[in-house]
């Protein structure tokens, strides 16, 4: 998740384009770049590491003059955060500059055949593929720019919003889209143009925008009307609307706070983390006719997982003898999930640690082992200190982290980003997802390898992952109810979760999400051990969240709660779409699309950040930014 920024029109660009970036950087802020062209048509392009006042100390000394430019803040994918992989990306030729924000997944594949037919590549970034190939189309076919962008744009697979400057046509930028956004600003009379990967860096100077659809492209030139066209080369009537929202509100996406933006963005983000990794194949095999004669080819889809970590360092990871997962916090809950897809996937006995227990008892760590360690910051001082003792013992490293180049990201032997985008909320949420999420590709990848994992199971739960979006869509609906729901429970001093098997480490992240936004005191419990003590805080005043969907546990969790209404207890219950049951019992019912049981913490957490998130609401509290809590915790 980048930021994007252009102008062109009669004013300098720059001072436009280093404030649209400042509005932009709470997208991405590892480096920043930007691309001028000046009166004599030279086309600057200028980066570094770090934020955009680094960018800005940078160019202190640059010719930094020009009417047309764009600017990207970045938040890496492809390539460490350094200047090099920066955005703006020249072409072979320096003729071309690109700015770019998605994925290109076939990237390898296209810089493969490029370098086959003699070109060069500065960088590690998917992006410089992408300006590359359109150079390389507009040379060897000899068209304009904008067809060869139209052709380059044919043959990816993948998501972008880009920006191209072209030194040769400098009246002119072209941007595109497809499943990132981009936002165009008309300027008075059509004298000039705005891009933003959202509205804020535009509102400032017009309220008039166009938003590209998919597979649009849009070309920007003075004083000439806004042309858009798709990538096909059919003309399209831009629809120009007008924008009525603050600042706050389109940096938030609409949403009064992160953290409720970053709880809807979560289909989308899984969509992200299981791009590239998640595949589909067609299979074809022969039928056979009365059972001997060989018949007509028939053909199937067969799913998978591709974690390229695990083609890498296949010998460390499949012969690990333990698996130890460290983590802090929501991290750590999702490494409880881990825990149970790893040892009933992989057969490989696994030992969750908070990272800071662990790092200050000596503990036996073999090199047989491998040390997953679990970070959305990818700085969590505890984690780090947990990751270099147990490399100390000979441990392999593996590291499931949100931020591309953080310290734990360095530290480790290998791993798998969560890629779901910067999460600026405290309380985390779409990390939570995306890091669950991977450990359940690499409990199928390893168990696939291992030959642990059946085959039926590899492909349903395949299957199920790729369809868990919508059915996030689906949990989303509910909002409203739950909403509501929590109007009737601000007031409650105490509440109660519980769960078992799958559900227990969603019962622990519930509570902790209450706790850390409402200052509500909850506890997560296993439902079980309910009797072996917390059952004597219930009566009619404790709200217990039980975590009930239709699996493996259902009859057990049922009798729970029969437990907590004898008592009194008010029962919120989470339970699997169509429960007939439950629903009779419990004081307010929750329902869930159907998926398998390893994949429904996936489901069962939203309602449960949904809970936190409006009652801290109603009560007032600073959601994004709870009392005593920081994003990142760099001290022990
Ligand atoms: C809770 C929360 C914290 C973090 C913990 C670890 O909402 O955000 O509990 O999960 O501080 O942080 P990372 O994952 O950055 O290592």
């Amino acid at each position: 998740m980048c930021g994007i920024v252009g102008y062109i029109g009669k004013r300098e660009a720059y001072p436009i384009l280093i404030k649209g970036l400042k509005r932009l950087e709470y997208r991405g802020y590892d480096s920043a770049g930007v691309a001028l062209i000046n009166k004599r048509d030279d086309l600057n392009v200028y980066k570094t590491k770090g934020k955009v006042a680094d960018l800005e100390n940078f160019c202190s000394d640059k010719d930094i003059t020009g009417t047309v430019g764009i600017a990207h803040t970045r938040w890496a994918t492809h390539g460490e955060p350094s200047s090099v992989n920066a955005h703006p990306h020249y072409s072979e030729s320096k003729n071309l500059a690109i700015i770019h924000n998605g994925i290109i997944e076939n990237y390898a594949q296209i810089k493969k055949n490029l370098i086959n037919k003699g070109m060069h590549f500065r960088s590690d970034t998917d992006t410089e593929v992408l300006v590359q190939l359109i150079e390389y189309i507009q040379v060897t076919r000899k068209v304009p720019l904008l067809s060869a962008v139209q052709m380059a744009l044919r043959q990816v697979i993948g998501a972008y919003a880009i920006a191209l400057l072209d030194k040769r046509e400098p009246n002119q930028i072209i941007a595109a889209r497809k499943a990132s956004p981009l936002v165009i600003g008309i300027g008075k009379d059509s004298g000039e143009f705005f891009l933003g990967s959202d509205a804020s860096p535009i509102i400032e100077y017009t309220d008039q925008v166009v938003y590209l659809d998919d597979e649009n492209i849009a070309v920007m030139r003075p004083g000439e009307p806004l042309k858009v066209v798709d990538i096909h080369n059919i003309a399209l009537n831009p629809d120009v609307q007008t924008i009525d929202m603050n600042l706050g509100q389109i940096e938030k996406g609409g949403f009064p706070h992160f953290m409720l933006k970053e709880i809807f963005e979560q289909p989308e983000c899984l969509k992200n983390c299981m791009r590239g990794r998640v595949v589909s194949r067609t299979v074809e095999t022969r039928a056979m006719t009365d059972g001997k004669k060989e018949g007509p080819m028939q053909s199937h889809t067969e799913m998978g997982v591709v974690l390229s970590s695990i083609v890498d360092h296949r010998q460390q990871i499949l012969n690990a003898h333990r698996i130890i997962i460290v983590a802090c916090g929501t991290s750590w809950h999702a490494g409880l999930i881990g825990k149970q897809m790893l040892e009933t996937y992989c057969r490989i006995p696994v030992d969750v640690e908070y990272a800071s227990e662990f790092r200050y008892r000596n503990p036996v760590v073999t090199k047989d082992d491998v040390v997953i360690a679990i970070s959305q910051s990818g700085e969590t001082a505890d984690t780090l200190a947990a990751i270099k003792l147990a490399k100390e013992k000979g441990a392999f490293i593996y590291g499931i982290c949100n931020a591309i180049g953080s310290s734990i990201a360095r530290a480790t032997d290998t791993g798998t980003y969560i890629h779901v985008g910067p999460e600026i909320g405290v309380a985390s949420t779409k990390a939570f997802t995306g890091q669950v999420t991977v450990l359940c590709l690499l409990a199928l990848a390893v168990g696939k390898e291992k030959g642990t994992v059946s085959d039926k199971d590899y492909q349903e739960i395949t299957t199920q992952l790729w369809d868990i979006p919508e059915k996030m869509k689906e949990v989303l609906k509910l909002n409203n109810k739950i909403a509501d729901l929590s109007r009737t429970f601000t007031y409650a001093r105490n509440f109660l979760y519980l769960g078992r098997g799958y559900s227990y480490p969603v019962a622990l992240e519930g509570a902790l999400k209450l706790k850390e936004i409402s200052y509500i005191h909850a506890e997560g419990y296993p439902a079980a051990e309910m009797k072996h003590g917390p059952i004597a805080l219930i009566d009619s005043d404790m709200p217990v969240v039980v975590i009930a969907p239709h699996d493996a546990m259902y009859e057990k969790v049922l009798s729970n709660i029969q437990e907590i209404k004898a008592r009194d207890g008010r029962v919120i219950a989470l339970v699997t779409k169509g429960d007939e049951t439950i629903s009779k019992i419990a004081d307010e019912v929750i329902e869930l699309p159907k998926t398998l049981e390893c994949l429904e913490p996936l489901l069962a957490t939203i309602p449960l950040q949904l809970l936190a998130y409006h009652v801290a609401v109603c009560k007032g509290k600073n959601v994004d930014q709870p009392r005593n809590l920081a994003k990142s915790v760099t001290v022990e």
